[in-house]
């Protein structure tokens, strides 16, 4: 805690009692490139916080640090109080990624049961969990299907069952809806807000800026930098557009001339030294 409120600028403040995530200064350098560029952030209990940003602008790599896949290279990242990286996290985190994880031969139930036994979920519980997430993607009755005949978009209803299995009370969705229809979209967006009433926290990246709308609040990354963070409401009012994609490029362009300005003052007093 110390450590934290030492370092108490405006954008890195002390974690928010409520905060399951919390994200100061960190950078993440892979060479040359800076993935993550000091991004500082929480994510509140009860929130759905979306990371919004173009490809190759940090989400997955975010994400990954939150998960306890690569440690920062600066900064640090906290998730359930644990400083990132920690397993005894593992247990309490749901993750869906853009790759399937299941086995294609295997019916839906035992995808599910595999996941399941790999969080020491066993008999009655492991039945009922089971049940409960198939019910919240509406495919309880493709229970004993093979995972390798359904469509694409069951698969990823599965992948989303298997992602809840253990009742994570925090989830990371990393671009779940890239490459699947609209009408599946918006039926996604549906399972992540019953979720959310549920009580489950969730961090979701997409670059479908017309999905950032479904959002408690969001972060705007742009080459590994936070250029704003709010409610969409607010951003969308402070940026006098009217909808995310014009939002967003007003966001770029005043980071642009941030970073502009910058380059000039740090040129003027190099001159002047
Ligand atoms: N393992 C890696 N090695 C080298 N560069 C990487 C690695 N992972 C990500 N990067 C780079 O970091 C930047 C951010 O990537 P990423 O987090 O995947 O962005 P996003 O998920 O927003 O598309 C990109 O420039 C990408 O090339
Ligand atoms: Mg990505």
């Amino acid at each position: 805690m110390a450590e934290l409120s030492a370092s108490s600028s405006a954008s890195a403040a002390p974690p928010a009692d409520d905060a399951l995530v919390s994200v100061r200064h960190l950078v993440k350098a892979f060479g040359k490139t800076r993935a993550l560029d000091d991004v500082s952030l929480d994510v509140n209990a009860g929130e759905t916080f979306g990371l919004i940003g173009p490809n190759g602008s940090g989400k997955t790599t975010l994400i990954r640090v939150l998960l306890g896949i690569g440690a920062p290279t600066s900064g640090e990242a906290r998730v359930l109080g644990y400083r990132m990286p920690d397993r005894r996290v593992a247990s309490q985190i749901g993750y869906m990624s853009q790759a399937s994880v299941l086995y294609s031969d295997l019916s839906v139930r035992e995808n599910l049961a595999f996941f399941g036994a790999l969080y020491g979920l066993r008999g009655a519980g492991l039945a009922a969990r089971i049940t409960a997430t198939l019910e919240l993607v509406d495919l309880a009755d493709r229970r004993d299907t093979a995972v390798g005949v359904l469509s694409g978009g069951m698969r990823q209803r599965v992948s989303l069952a298997a992602a809840l299995i253990h009742q994570p009370r925090l989830l990371f969705l990393d671009e779940p809806t890239v490459g699947i229809d609209p009408e599946l979209r918006l039926q996604f967006w549906d399972y992540f807000e019953r979720l959310n009433q549920q009580g489950v926290t969730i961090l979701v990246s997409t670059h479908a800026l017309d999905e950032a709308k479904r959002c408690h609040r969001l972060a705007l990354l742009r080459f590994g930098k936070l250029i704003a963070l709010d409610t969409p409401a607010a951003l969308l009012l402070a940026s006098g557009q009217e909808d995310f994609d014009q939002a967003f490029l007003y966001y770029a362009r005043r980071d642009e001339s941030a970073d502009s300005a910058a380059a000039t003052v740090a040129h003027t007093s190099a001159a002047h030294e």
